[in-house]
């Protein structure tokens, strides 16, 4: 048995990939074995797309219409096509791992140069998401089933929840996030499907921000097809009432929700530890299926930030070893992996 196996009534299971996977025939094997869906860690962010030597050429040729180059992407693109995986495109406007340059008068490398106006970069924006879009729909028809056209527009710790350090919000303004979604359904594929993505969307006052500035526009415009929760959860302080709670309100707009990028970042990897992170999924898991069974959320995917301990970022990120994911070293499964296997026979 495996995860897409036992989750194939409910939802995909996915996970992330990055380019070490790509060369592994193991990892392959793994991805082919459990996953139903792939999201590239980082290899479609606009830092690769990006064709940087050639806009610094010709600035003035690409000032418009910046030059991309997709080598990177290609090794998942044909991997997803010939295992017959669906993969999710991440991402297409965000304000990190999108080089300051981009945003600049004349792609200036210089960080004090002034930032290039709003008009100019509504171009670059429409001529990005343009050419990223007809480069995989007609190198790869099919392939890319989501995306997600925005990332992290939103910020808890800001009153009213705008991320103002974004060069997209201090380019363009909050309506960025509008035209990033209007320029994506204009050059989508008519069934590709499009997501707002943030994380931390299960805390309330992020969530009702979320809703109202974000969600209910876009769904007034008909532009957007679903909610990512990233789902970077913290084992014993996650609230799962809070995360219940904001699947079933999204859920209730009429959207499909996925989660993006789930991991629980986890310290202790005595049999306790991962018994205490074992339970937590158990009751995640639960919530899930429970939601969709009770047409509470119409989950579609809910995809693993990395396939196994040792390449999760969180160990890098939090500054401390972390064991967050359901396999450890040398995809062996842990706890959490029996307890998630068995949720839906048990929920049945
Ligand atoms: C965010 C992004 C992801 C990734 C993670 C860290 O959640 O959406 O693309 O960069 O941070 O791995």
């Amino acid at each position: 048995m495996s995860l897409k196996k036992v989750y194939e009534p409910y939802f995909k299971i996915g996970t992330s990939v990055s380019f070490w996977n790509m060369g592994s025939e193991r990892a392959k094997q793994e991805l082919k074995k459990h996953y139903s869906s792939i999201t590239c860690e980082n290899d479609m962010k606009p830092m690769f797309f990006l064709d940087e030597k050639a806009n610094m050429e010709n600035p003035e040729k690409y000032n418009l219409c910046p030059t991309l180059n997709f080598e990177r992407a290609k090794p998942y693109l044909e991997f997803a096509k010939e295992a017959g995986i669906a993969l999710r495109g991440h991402t297409l406007a965000w304000h990190n791992q999108t080089p300051f340059w981009f945003f600049k008068k004349d792609y200036s490398m210089d960080k004090e140069a002034p930032f290039a106006d709003r008009e100019t970069m509504l171009a670059r924006l429409e001529s990005y998401i343009k050419g990223v879009l007809e480069f995989v729909q007609t190198e790869y028809p099919g392939v890319i089933y989501a995306w997600d056209v925005v990332n992290e527009a939103m910020e808890e710790n800001e009153e009213d929840c705008w991320r103002k350090k974004s060069l997209w919000y201090h380019t363009v303004g909050t309506d960025f996030v509008q035209y990033a979604f209007r320029f994506a359904r204009k050059y989508a594929d008519k069934d590709v499907k499009l997501f707002y993505n943030d994380y931390n969307t299960f805390m309330p006052f992020k969530r009702d921000n979320t809703c109202e500035k974000i969600l209910k526009p876009l769904l007034e415009e008909g532009l957007i097809d679903g909610m990512g929760m990233q789902a970077h959860l913290v084992l014993n302080d996650s609230d799962l009432n809070d995360f219940e709670a904001a699947l079933h309100t999204y859920g209730a707009l009429g959207l499909e929700v996925q989660l993006t990028e789930l991991d629980i970042h986890a310290t202790d990897p005595s049999e306790e530890g991962m018994k205490n992170l074992a339970d937590t999924y158990d009751a995640l898991f639960r919530i899930l299926v429970k939601a969709k069974k009770e047409g509470k959320a119409n989950i579609t995917c809910v995809t693993f930030w990395g396939m196994k301990d040792d390449e999760s970022w969180l160990t890098g990120f939090r500054k401390e070893k972390s064991y967050p994911m359901l396999f450890g070293d040398d995809y062996k499964e842990k706890a959490a992996y029996y307890v998630v296997m068995d949720v839906p026979g048990e929920m049945k």
